[in-house]
Formats: C-alpha cells, structure tokens, sequence
C-alpha cells in the first residue's frame, strides 16, 4: 500500500453521491438472473465488463437500465445495497447518502415498497453492525415527464421516516431542472431536503436553474459550473457542497485524462467539492480509489486531501453535533498520529462502536481488523496519543482486537496506565505484546469473553495479563 492509499484508508469519509442500481458488480448482476430467470444480454462477467466502454452519459445510462432489470425481490436489493455497504465499511466510510431509482422499478412492474423495504433493511443493519450511518435521496429520472416524477413522490409520502430527500438524475441534456420545479417545491414542503444532477453534462445554466428554481441543498457533479465565474463565486459564497465523481467524469468522457480533472482547481477557487464514486461497478472505483487515483493524477497534497475528506462530512445531511464530531476524528487522525506514523496507518479503521462503559470513545481511537495477532475478528483501538491499543468487544459479541504491530507508535510506549474497563496492549520487547484484561460494556471480564482475541501464542501472565506473541514478532 502507498502512503497516499494509507492515508485515504484512513482518514473517516462520508460518501455524497452514489446511485445504488450502480453499484451493480456484474458477479451479483449475473447471479440475479440466474436467480429470477431474467435474460441478460451477456453471457460472462467479462462480457458485461467488455460492454462499460462509454463516449459520454447516455451510452452508459442504455446499459445502466438493462443491468437493473435483474432486480427484482427484496431480497435482490438487500443484496445490492449490503454489497455496496460492506465495501465502503471497509474503506472506511461512515456514513452515506444514497441515491435510488425507484422508477426504474416501478415501470417494470416492483412494488415500491419492495425496493425500499430491501434497501432500507440493508441501511439498517450496517447501522446496528458497524455504526455506518446513512440518508435515503429518492431520484426522479429526468428523461420522463413531472408527472411521473409526482406520481413517485406521492408513492414515497407513506415512507417519509425512511426517505430523507429528493433528486434528479437520468439524462441531463435537454431535460433542465426547470422541468421539475413543481415537484421540488412539492417535496421541500413535505421537508425533504433537495439535490440535482446538474454541469455534469449540462451547461452552467442548469447549475443556475437548480439552485434558483430546484432550491437545491447541494449540487451532484457541477463541473461545469466552472465556465461560469459568477456561478463559482456565488458557489464558494454559498459553501454549496459539490459531489464531485472523478472516475465517472473520465469514463463519461467529460474530461480526456484524469490528469486534466478540475478538482484541485475547484478546492484553489474556495468551492466546497466532495469525492464519490457514482456508479463504482460501472466506472472503475470505490471511493478510495477515486480518492487515490484522483489524487495521483492531479497532485493533491495531504491539506487537500484531507480537505475533501472533511468537506464529505461539511456537505452530509447530519445534525450538526455530529458533523462536528467527524471532524474531530478527522483531526485526531491528523493530529494524533506523528507524520511518519499516519502514512503507516494501513489498517482498516472504523470507530469503535460502542466504547466501553463510562468512557466516552476517544476520537483518536481506531478499530484494527489486519490479522497481525492472528485472530480473524479482532479489533483493537489504537490510542496514538498514548501508544497503547485499547482491546474491547465489537457489538456482534465477537471479540474486537487486533494489534497494530508494525505502525512505528503503538506499542512504543509502555507503561501508560490502562484506561480503566479497558484492555490494553503494551509492547515489552520486540515481538511481545500483552493483553491487559479489562471489563467490556456488559461489565463483562474482557479477557474472558474477547478471548477470541486469540492472539497466537497466548498465556496467562501475571496479574491478568495475557502473554501474547505477535506474529510479526
Ligand atoms: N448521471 C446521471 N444520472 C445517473 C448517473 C449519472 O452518473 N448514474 C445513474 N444515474
Ligand atoms: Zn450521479
């Protein structure tokens, strides 16, 4: 792993813009049909991947709607929403905004509450599994009529605690927002909030009409806004978040080279742009890849870097206590950790998921999943403050622990008390790491019940100590 890819992997993202039906992997497209017995017009997984070569939206927006013809039960969207989640839970992404496109099934005869149900089962339990948060953007697709898209917002109505906005994508050329100003206005009553493709394709005109007319929260895309110097001052005015898809603007065709993408010039102008992935399946990356490709190719240094990463959460719609509070883990990340030892964070890093009782979860402390100890499900939270690796329980019961041998700073300073109900590693000499045994949230003796923390090699030590050997040792 590179040190930028390091550095993305760690830092804690919020992705803005991704349509789900997009997230496709053509392995999961092929099973569906194979498991509704619904025809595809490909007979291999590297034939559907053969046919991704796009010149520009439509191209693959005739694709896009043939591939999610093969989702059909409940079952089929939990798949593909879990799919896309547990993916990005391993990129380190906290929390998401998804786009779906309920026209796109209803047309072909699935129930609304089908898709939604599926969806939003999915939503749920990386909530309860991981603490990834998530919103629900219901899209109207803008190549059919308003009236369709009201007959969908007046399906959506009965779901309003599911569904958390409204937006608009589908072919942007010659549909303009003003087409559906009636039902924005419809939905921003009902208190939804309200985003819109727009300058993805479109002139900055469409920018205009989405803000002035649309009243958006956001704008998806807005590249070419960029032609427009009022709209770009008025953009940084507003701090209107741009969810900015660099490896969809390439295979889109909008820009040539990735090398020629705008988004280091959109940071330099004061505009507050986000990475995302769109459609990952289609387009060629995750988040993290969109990141550390977008990254390589224009020279983005760590401020900037750690600017998206920030703008991601700046531009969520979350409460604003816990937008601060990404932030702040932003930060510790930043500042807790020495130069040398941020770029060694290669670890996954997800946010310990409940602490244990009595302390509050300290922002700086990570969740660890490489088996460096040898067990599978461990996790143990790095305290880059204090050195030391705070061993706990995960919320599924399992055992959350892994240490972070090879990062230069845990484990280098020894002899730092225990946080009390906490475990904690400590590095006696090279090789050698003990488990302190402590109590989990349940009050429950760590030792015992995280004993899955098995950490190879290990035996009982004095005073409840675990003796344990690292495999790097
Ligand atoms: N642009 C517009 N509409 C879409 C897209 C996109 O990238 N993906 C799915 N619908
Ligand atoms: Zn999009």
């Amino acid at each position: 792993m590179t040190d930028l890819a390091r550095l993305v992997q760690a830092l804690p993202k919020a992705e803005l813009h991704l349509h789900l039906e997009g997230s496709l992997e053509p392995e999961l497209m092929f099973e569906l049909a194979r498991r509704n017995g619904i025809a595809i017009p490909y007979d291999s997984v590297e034939a559907i991947r053969a046919a991704y070569d796009f010149s520009n939206l439509q191209d693959f927006l005739d694709i896009y709607y043939v591939g999610m013809n093969v989702l059909v039960t409940e079952a089929d969207f939990f798949d593909l929403t879990w799919a896309y989640l547990s993916r990005v839970h391993d990129e380190n992404v906290r929390h998401v905004e998804v786009f779906f496109d309920p026209q796109g099934h209803t047309d072909r005869g699935i129930p609304f509450e089908t898709v939604l149900n599926g969806i939003s089962r999915a939503l749920d339990k990386a909530e309860a599994d991981w603490g990834l948060t998530s919103r629900l953007i219901l899209c109207f697709l803008r190549h059919l009529s308003e009236e369709a898209a009201i007959e969908t917002l007046e399906m959506a109505k009965p779901h309003l605690d599911r569904i958390h906005g409204v937006g608009l994508d589908s072919s942007e050329l010659g549909n303009p927002p003003s087409k559906f100003q009636r039902v924005f206005e419809a939905a921003g009553a009902l208190g939804l909030k309200r985003v819109a493709h727009a300058g993805e394709e479109g002139p900055p005109a469409y920018v205009h009409e989405a803000l002035d007319l649309l009243k958006v929260d956001r704008i998806d895309h807005g590249n070419r806004a960029l032609e427009d110097g009022t709209l770009v001052a008025r953009l940084g005015r507003e701090q209107m978040t741009l969810t900015v898809c660099p490896l969809s603007n390439l295979r889109l065709c909008g820009i040539k080279r990735l090398e020629d993408h705008p988004l280091k010039r959109m940071l330099a102008l004061g505009l507050r742009a986000t990475v995302n992935s769109d459609d990952p399946a289609y387009f060629g990356g995750y988040v993290n890849d969109n990141y550390i490709r977008t990254a390589a190719a224009i020279d983005l240094n760590a401020d900037e870097i750690i600017e998206l990463a920030k703008n991601s959460f700046r531009g969520a719609f979350l409460p604003a206590e816990e937008i601060e509070r990404h932030l702040a883990e932003i930060d510790a990340v930043v500042e807790g950790v020495s130069w040398r030892a941020r770029w060694a964070v290669a670890r996954r890093c997800a946010r310990y998921p409940f602490g244990i009782r009595g302390i509050r979860p300290a922002p700086n402390l990570y969740t660890a999943r490489k088996p460096v100890l040898g067990a599978e499900h461990a996790g143990i939270d790095f305290d880059f403050d204090h050195g030391i690796c705070v061993a706990g329980i995960d919320r599924s019961g399992r055992g959350a622990g892994q240490s972070g041998a090879g990062d230069p700073r845990p484990y280098s300073h020894p002899g730092h008390a225990a946080r009390s109900g906490g475990g904690r590693f400590e590095r006696r000499r090279a090789g050698r790491c003990q488990l302190r045994a402590g109590y989990d949230v349940r009050r429950e003796h760590v030792r015992r019940k995280s004993h899955p923390i098995p950490v190879s090699g290990c035996q009982s030590g004095p005073r409840g100590f675990l003796q344990c050997r690292s495999d790097r040792g």
